[in-house]
């Protein structure tokens, strides 16, 4: 596992944006896991600037979402679809076919998410995978006490994590309580992860992740079973880590 700790965010969201565009380089038809949220908005916004003025091709990639809200439609303003769309599809010039997101609104839930995990395995593989955290250290949406061997299913959502989320709805009723994601070992499945966090909000749950024991209480801290981790986070986030993380480029992540 490597953790680096840089000053700002837009630091961090430099660095995980350079890692998507080598890997994307190196492996033109590359499958990238991405994830919603406010930490990842920065990376989205400097992959669009890469492929605008650096010359950053997408047009063979192939992305696959975390996760998605149980009966939330693509159109919805708070549906992950939306958010992916709004945030980075529609201002690069990957082919929208190839970009896929949990169906909240598919009529057999559970075979959406085999679906779901059969097409991952069609493409591939993810060779790269973004993560965020939760406050709680939830992973996607692999609540506290997720299996750590879990593949894509439907989990019902923590309090805090709707708590969390209530800002972004009118009505505390409007708040899904499900969501569909994929499960720590999807996750664990991808090539390389990289798991991003800024503000103070973070540091407990980013000093557990990475200095605590592994356990299902705090499903991010699997991470540390990854052969090809990296932890990127601004100071704040960084702020309850008790080891020296010295600063150093970040190691280079060859697709297969
Ligand atoms: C949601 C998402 C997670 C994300 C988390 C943190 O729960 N499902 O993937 O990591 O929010 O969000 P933020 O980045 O806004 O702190």
């Amino acid at each position: 596992m490597e953790v680096i700790i840089k000053d700002s965010y837009e630091e961090i969201s430099a660095l995980a944006a350079r890692m998507i565009a080598q890997v994307v380089r190196g492996k033109p038809n590359a499958v990238v896991g991405l994830a919603t949220g406010s930490t990842p908005l920065g990376t989205y916004q400097e992959l669009i600037r890469l492929h605008k003025e650096e010359g950053l091709d997408l047009s063979g990639v192939t992305t696959f979402n975390l996760d998605e809200y149980v009966g939330l439609p693509g159109d919805h303003d708070q549906s992950y679809r939306w958010f992916m769309n709004k945030n980075l599809f529609n201002h690069i010039n990957i082919d929208p076919a190839n970009t896929h997101v949990p169906n909240g609104m598919a009529d057999d839930i559970e075979r959406s998410c085999e679906e779901y995990e059969e097409a991952i395995t069609a493409a591939g593989g993810i060779d790269i995978q973004l993560l965020g955290i939760g406050e709680n250290g939830h992973s996607a949406f692999n609540e506290p006490g997720s299996s750590l061997g879990s593949r894509t299913r439907v989990k019902t959502l923590d309090e805090e994590t709707i708590t969390d989320n209530a800002r972004f709805f009118e009505n505390m009723e409007d708040i899904p309580r499900y969501a569909i994601t994929m499960g720590i070992g999807t996750i664990m499945d991808s090539r390389a992860v990289i798991l991003l966090a800024n503000k103070e909000s973070k540091a407990e749950a980013i000093s557990i992740t990475v200095e605590g024991p592994i356990t299902a209480m705090v499903p991010a801290t699997i991470v540390q079973m990854h052969p090809k981790a990296t932890i990127i986070v601004d100071r704040p986030a960084g702020s309850k880590l008790t080891r020296e993380y010295p600063d150093r480029p970040a190691r280079i992540v060859n697709p297969t």
